[in-house]
């Protein structure tokens, strides 16, 4: 027997058997480590989109830097929104008033109150009071306020009862499914026009007269994607 040869012939072999995959699967745990990392940030992306505090902004009440309270200054002294928010009937934005609709009152009521110092001061220095914003919606869509006031919505709809609120939050999603929902189907939330501002407000069967008022006012909501969106 040839021992050597046989030997040798075993070595080559065995050089070539050692591997039992092929050569390209050297590649498979940089892949495998690769696809890993991308589908933890595809799950991470996911999380950080639906979950970011823009859908979930129910409940959203910033610390603001005058204690103003709605609950105070609508509910019991029951003054109008359109008398601090005035251009909620006239244009895309209710507009936050300036010192001066404040100083109306405060330059002689409760000037003692260290809260209506900081008022003041703003009004003698020229300073605007830096109020937090609550609701924003991202600047690709569109809103209108006067285009639902004047249609007989009220602020309650999608701002809830905010004359019973020591501070405001926000109560809706302002997604677009919600804008949506009620383009669909906006009977319950139209009103005589004179009550939109008063959010006590109750009828027994606002669906009927939604429907009866639907076609006093010609009010056809629009869904297509321009109408808010452009
Ligand atoms: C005396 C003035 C005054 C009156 C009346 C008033 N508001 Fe306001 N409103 C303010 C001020 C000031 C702010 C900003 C500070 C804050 O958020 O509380 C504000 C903020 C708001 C906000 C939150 C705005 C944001 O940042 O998103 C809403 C909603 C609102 N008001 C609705 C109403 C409604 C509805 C009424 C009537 C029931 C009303 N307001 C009456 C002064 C007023
Ligand atoms: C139409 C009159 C009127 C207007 C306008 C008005 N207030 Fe008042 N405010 C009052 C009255 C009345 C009280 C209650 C005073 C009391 O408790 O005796 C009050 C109380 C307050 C208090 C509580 C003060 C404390 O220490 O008890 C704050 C804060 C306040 N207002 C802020 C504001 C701000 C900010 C604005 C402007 C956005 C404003 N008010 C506009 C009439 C008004
Ligand atoms: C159909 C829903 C809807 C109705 C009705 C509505 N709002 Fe709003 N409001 C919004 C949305 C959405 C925003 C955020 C707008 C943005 O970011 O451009 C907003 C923002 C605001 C703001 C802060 C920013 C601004 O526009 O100055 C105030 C104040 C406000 N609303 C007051 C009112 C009052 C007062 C009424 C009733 C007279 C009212 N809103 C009725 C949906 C509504
Ligand atoms: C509670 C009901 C309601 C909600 C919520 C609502 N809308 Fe409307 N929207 C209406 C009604 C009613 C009209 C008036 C339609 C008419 O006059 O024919 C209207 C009209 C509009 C218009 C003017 C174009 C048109 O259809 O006449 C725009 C733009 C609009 N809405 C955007 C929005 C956006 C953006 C949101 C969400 C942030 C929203 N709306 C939420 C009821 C609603
Ligand atoms: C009645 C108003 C309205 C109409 C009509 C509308 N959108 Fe929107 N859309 C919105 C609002 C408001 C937002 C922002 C919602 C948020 O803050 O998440 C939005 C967000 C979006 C987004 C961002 C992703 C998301 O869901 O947040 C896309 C994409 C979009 N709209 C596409 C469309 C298309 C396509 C159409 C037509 C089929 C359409 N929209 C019609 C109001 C509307």
């Amino acid at each position: 027997m040839n021992w050597d040869g046989l030997m040798d012939k075993k070595d080559i072999s065995s050089e070539e058997e050692l591997f039992l995959f092929p050569k390209w699967t050297n590649g498979v745990p940089l892949i495998l480590a690769l696809s890993t990392v991308i589908g933890l940030c595809t799950v991470v992306f996911i999380f950080w989109y639906w979950f970011s505090p823009r859908n979930f902004n129910i409940g959203f009440a910033p610390e603001q830097p005058i204690e103003y309270s709605h609950e105070l200054h609508a509910g019991q002294l029951g003054i109008d929104c359109r008398y601090c928010h005035v251009n909620v009937e006239k244009g895309p934005a209710a507009t936050i008033p300036s010192t001066e609709t404040c100083m109306n009152c405060h330059s002689v009521v409760k000037t003692d109150s260290k809260e209506i110092l900081k008022i003041r001061e703003s009004f003698s220095e020229g300073h605007k009071i830096e109020w937090e914003q609550i609701h924003r919606l991202p600047g690709y869509s569109y809103f209108d306020h006067s285009q639902h006031v004047n249609s007989g919505v009220s602020c309650v709809s999608c701002h809830g009862r905010v004359d019973l609120m020591e501070r405001v939050y926000q109560v809706e999603p302002l997604s677009m499914g919600w804008c949506l929902d009620c383009h669909r189907n906006p009977a319950k939330n139209i009103r005589p026009k004179k009550y939109v501002t008063d959010l006590g407000w109750k009828v027994e069967n606002p669906e009927e007269l939604g429907n009866e008022l639907i076609k006093k006012y010609h009010i056809n909501p629009r869904e297509d994607c321009s109408t808010c969106h452009r």
